[in-house]
């Protein structure tokens, strides 16, 4: 148990959520999946770590300020103080970011400010480049554009493929989030 609680937020596969709770002495527990798809691989992983999921469709709701009013409850109510974005297709608005200043943090596959946004590998790929990577920042209210905290450069091969590629970016990825989050919360002890 850590005095630290957090929450994840994640849509997709998981597999960072997974590689985060994995993390020996990650510092901090993480008390909450937010999920905005019902259908989430990510969800499964959830439950095998016997973490409490709250999904929701923001369909539902009439203005993103409203969805975020109810997160924002939750999140308290579970007395988290940070917030760590996993493949979170949704940009935060106003109500978490000013509830959480410099609190919420992001994981990328890129290096930022290159190539920010969705598919993020397939635009460096088809871009050509030499070299792409991973990027751990800051969230503010754009996309992909808040206060770099760790970067991580992986080559592009000339006969690399989308998968392979996307593969060693992904393993980057999980060594590195964890332990940006890890290194920001000593500070939190
Ligand atoms: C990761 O590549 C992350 O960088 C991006 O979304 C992807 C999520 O993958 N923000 P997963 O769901 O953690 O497997």
């Amino acid at each position: 148990m850590n005095n630290v609680k957090a929450a994840i937020f994640a849509s997709g596969a998981g597999s960072n959520f997974q590689a985060i709770m994995e993390k020996d002495d990650l510092l901090c527990d993480i008390e909450l999946l937010v999920c905005d798809k019902h259908d989430a691989a990510v969800i499964d992983r959830a439950e095998q770590f016997g973490v409490s999921v709250l999904v929701f469709d923001p369909k539902v709701f009439d203005s993103k300020a409203d969805y975020e009013q109810i997160l924002l409850e939750r999140l308290r109510a579970a007395r988290v103080t940070w917030v760590f974005l996993a493949g979170y297709m949704r940009l935060i608005g106003p109500i978490l970011l000013n509830a959480y200043p410099n609190r919420i943090i992001n994981i990328h596959p890129s290096l930022l400010p290159d190539f920010p946004g969705k598919d993020a590998i397939g635009q460096a790929y088809q871009a050509g480049v030499k070299t792409t990577g991973v990027t751990a920042h800051y969230v503010d209210d754009g996309i992909d554009t808040g206060p770099i905290i760790a970067q991580r450069k992986v080559s592009v091969f000339p006969d690399d493929t989308i998968e392979r590629l996307t593969e060693r970016i992904q393993q980057v990825e999980h060594t590195l989030y964890p332990h940006v989050i890890q290194q920001l919360l000593k500070y939190e002890e």
